[in-house]
């Protein structure tokens, strides 16, 4: 099969990863990919937002299957696009995106079918919502309606900090609106809880926790994700069946209850308070770098998986893991999630040591002239599975170590909730 994978990031280079290991694989392409992604795809300079370009270029390459990594063209509607013109893509379509485009559309789905969350209020203007907050309970959670990469969520410890963040909403820091959802915030410990669905059946797929903080502790300023770790210490059984029957299967009904369905990787966002589970939101893809340490452990063939889901056959299929645990440490460029230098060039990237346990996915890099150059905020991940994950974090670090690059940095911590209790 010849394959496209849109995206640049670390979760784009860990799906390549899986993909080029099928003997179904003819040629891979990176749509436009990273310096990880070359060495194994053809990294092609196409701008997939424009959705004819990126139609055109998929017929005249022959491409089998698109799989689409970030939300944005999900949101866009690229699926739908490429579906129409009889192309096989895997991600959700343009309505079931909503579950991560629209935080609104997902509040009154739970409402709707029972699905356990934060109490919510949704307002429509700026001194609705300042009247609300005078009486609500602190913290309070204020939210943007629509995507903003992480940073539409506001936690406000008192009621100034609320205000402030509802009148930043309303004036447009993340686009136009007329709406803002405010919630209660919710006590508790988060976990990433992954499934995989072909529109007629899902089965799970894994669960991750991920420190989205980028200091030492879970402090200081959320970031696209400084590390994450694979399954969650949190999931068991009861609370399993609990994700599956009070949350996962009511959204999927939902979804048909709106006249269409939904194939694609669906994260659950949870808060998990004495084993209960409640939503905090949806993403309708993978995690990153949720992705990175999840992949590694997978036994099966993902290219086969992914089609199966195209062509509405997951049911037949068996999801296989590895009985081992994972970790994956993110290295960032100096002043993430900030302001950072760009162009700067990665030392003794060569001198890592990757075998079948250990491995790095590349995410803001670029290749030039043979050496390797940081252009993005999150750079490296590196990711380490074993029986145990306190060997894994010291080795993973020990491999960073070795880098000796003076303009980057991570967190040595990651894991601690469930490694130094
Ligand atoms: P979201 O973009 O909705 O995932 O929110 C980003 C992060 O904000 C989540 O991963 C949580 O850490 C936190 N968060 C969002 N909503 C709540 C809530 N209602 N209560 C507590 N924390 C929340
Ligand atoms: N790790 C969080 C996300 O992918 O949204």
């Amino acid at each position: 099969m010849k394959i496209a994978i849109l995206g640049n990031g670390g979760r784009e280079h860990a799906i390549a990863h899986q993909i080029s290991k099928s003997p179904k694989l003819n040629k891979l392409y990176c749509l436009p990919g990273n310096a990880g992604t070359k060495l194994i795809a053809e990294n092609v300079e196409l701008d997939f937002y424009d959705f004819e370009k990126l139609g055109n270029f998929v017929e005249e390459n022959k491409i089998n299957l698109v799989i689409v990594g970030p939300e944005k063209p999900l949101v866009d509607g690229v699926v739908d696009f490429l579906t129409n013109k009889g192309i096989k893509v895997f991600g959700p379509n343009k309505t079931s995106s909503q579950l991560e485009g629209s935080k609104i559309f997902t509040k009154k789905i739970c409402e709707k079918y029972n699905i356990p969350t934060a109490q919510f209020g949704i307002f429509n203007s700026v001194k609705d919502a300042h009247k609300y907050l005078e009486k609500a309970i602190k913290p309070i959670v204020v939210k943007a309606d629509g995507l903003a990469a992480g940073k539409g969520v506001y936690i406000c410890e008192d009621t100034r900090s609320a205000k402030n963040a509802v009148d930043e909403i309303f004036n447009g820091k993340f686009g136009e609106t007329n709406q803002i959802l405010i919630e209660e915030f919710l006590q508790g410990e988060e976990m990433s809880y992954f499934v995989i669905s072909d529109g007629k059946t899902f089965k799970k797929f894994n669960t991750a926790q991920d420190h989205k903080r980028v200091g030492e502790g879970d402090t200081g300023k959320n970031t696209g994700g400084m590390g994450a770790y694979s399954p969650s210490g949190l999931i068991n059984k009861e609370l399993d069946l609990k994700i599956i029957e009070k949350i996962v299967k009511p959204t999927f009904k939902a979804i048909k209850d709106l006249g269409v369905t939904y194939k694609g990787f669906l994260y659950v966002g949870l808060m998990i308070k004495d084993n209960n589970p409640y939503l905090v939101e949806y993403n309708v893809r993978m995690g990153d770098p949720e992705c990175q340490t999840i992949l590694p452990l997978l036994e099966c063939d993902l290219l086969e998986l992914i089609n199966s889901c195209c062509e509405e056959n997951l049911q037949n299929q068996i999801i296989e893991w590895k009985n081992k645990k994972s970790i994956c440490i993110v290295v960032c460029s100096n002043g993430y999630p900030d302001t950072y230098k760009k162009n700067v060039e990665i030392p003794n990237l060569e001198k890592i040591k990757i075998d079948n346990n250990t491995f790095v996915y590349h995410a803001g890099t670029q290749l030039i002239d043979n050496k390797i150059y940081a252009t993005g905020g999150r750079v490296l991940n590196f990711v380490s599975i074993s029986n145990d994950l306190k060997v894994s974090r010291e080795l993973v670090i020990k491999e960073i170590e070795n880098l000796k690059w003076k303009n980057g940095f991570y967190r040595k911590d990651i894991g601690f909730r469930i490694i130094d209790k």
